[in-house]
């Protein structure tokens, strides 16, 4: 499919902000890709053009009813002064799969990732050049047939745009504290809890505002039915290093399953570290901190790599982890995933793809 492309003029190009300075999110590039999809045409004429605001009819679906998926992926400066994308297809693959669950359109892999690079050439500058900073891509797409039956939409719009980033937390690399709520739950199995769509996102908010509120940065979620087994933090999937083995929640169809933690399965496993994936009650969390046996608590995301946790706090009790200290795994996973991403490395996998 061919791509269409509309460059913003040279005087009109945003200021490039300060790359020491960039938090996460809050600033966008110069273009954006988008495309739209009817019943009749399918998918067609996907188009690079300049950042801007959309006009979306009042009635438009994803306003009402929420058919709204999108992916988080990053682009990374290489030593080289290349551009390193990290398991891109993987991305776009996991939002077919978020589509389908959302009654929305396949998009096609291959005509996706072509816009991708697209934009990504003509905004290649962008991508940032300062320690621990990188370009993130938000690929999204949205139903915006006007209309107020509930049914899956017939007009969608799926658009990529991308924002220099630093790291996801305040804290940086530095250990969190995690507030584990038994209040509030996030998804069911059978529900959309491993789709990648917006809502699980909104009613994510109110827990971790509270959580905020008391001073600390995420929320950790139980299980819905018995609020005892641990599923994932806000934004990151989560492990446990026992002395002898390193837990994760399953992939049981209410948690993401995040690409970062898929990743450092393979890690550990290729590094013969036993890992085991199954249901970890809090309890045996609690205990094995109580009794020494846990060593460290990380959290893997795209956006917050690889997040140590400093501290867990459940039901009114403080549990700290490694002396609030970042532990060796997790430091040793950070170095490991990030020089992989940024092409210094050695890639056996084949996860990063040179633009
Ligand atoms: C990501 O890590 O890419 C995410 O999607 C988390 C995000 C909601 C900030």
């Amino acid at each position: 499919m061919n791509i269409k492309t509309e460059k913003r003029a040279p005087a009109e190009l945003k200021a490039r902000p300060n790359e020491n300075e960039l938090g996460f999110g809050k600033i966008f590039t110069d273009h954006m890709l988008v495309m739209a999809y009817d019943a009749a045409r399918g998918w067609h004429e996907p188009e690079v053009r300049p950042y801007a605001p959309f006009s979306l009819d009042p009635a438009a679906m994803v306003l009402h009813y929420g058919q709204a998926i999108f992916e988080g992926l990053k682009a990374y400066r290489g030593q080289d002064d290349g551009i390193y994308l990290f398991r891109p297809l993987a991305n776009l693959e996991r939002m077919n799969r978020s589509a389908a669950r959302m009654c929305m359109p396949q998009l096609s892999v291959e005509t996706a990732f072509a816009g991708l690079q697209a934009l990504l050439r003509v905004d290649a500058d962008w991508v940032p050049r300062a320690d621990g900073a990188s370009l993130y891509i938000r690929p999204t797409m949205v139903a915006t047939e006007a209309g107020l039956g509930v049914r899956p939409a017939k007009e969608y719009l799926f658009f990529i745009i991308m924002s220099p980033v630093g790291a996801y937390y305040p804290e940086g690399f530095n250990p969190v504290k995690i507030f584990v709520t038994d209040t509030y739950v996030r998804a069911v199995a059978g529900g959309v809890g491993e789709a990648k769509t917006a809502g699980n996102y909104a009613a994510s908010i109110m827990a971790a505002v509270e959580a905020q509120k008391q001073g600390f940065t995420q929320v950790l979620w139980l299980d819905a039915r018995e609020r005892r087994y641990v599923e994932e933090v806000g934004t990151m999937n989560i492990f446990f290093v026992f002395r002898d083995r390193i837990i994760t929640p399953p992939l049981s169809g209410s948690i993401l399953p995040g690409i970062t933690r898929d990743s450092v399965l393979h890690l550990l496993a290729d590094w013969g570290l036993p890992v085991e994936e199954r249901q970890i009650a809090i309890d045996e969390v609690l205990a094995a901190s109580e009794n020494g046996e846990l060593l460290e608590v990380f959290g893997t995301g795209t956006a917050a790599v690889i997040s140590p946790v400093g501290s867990l706090h459940y039901r009114g009790q403080d549990c700290l982890i490694n002396q609030g200290k970042t532990g060796e795994l997790a430091q040793r996973l950070f170095a490991e995933l990030t020089a992989i991403q940024h092409g210094r490395a050695a890639d056996p996998y084949g996860w990063v793809i040179r633009l």
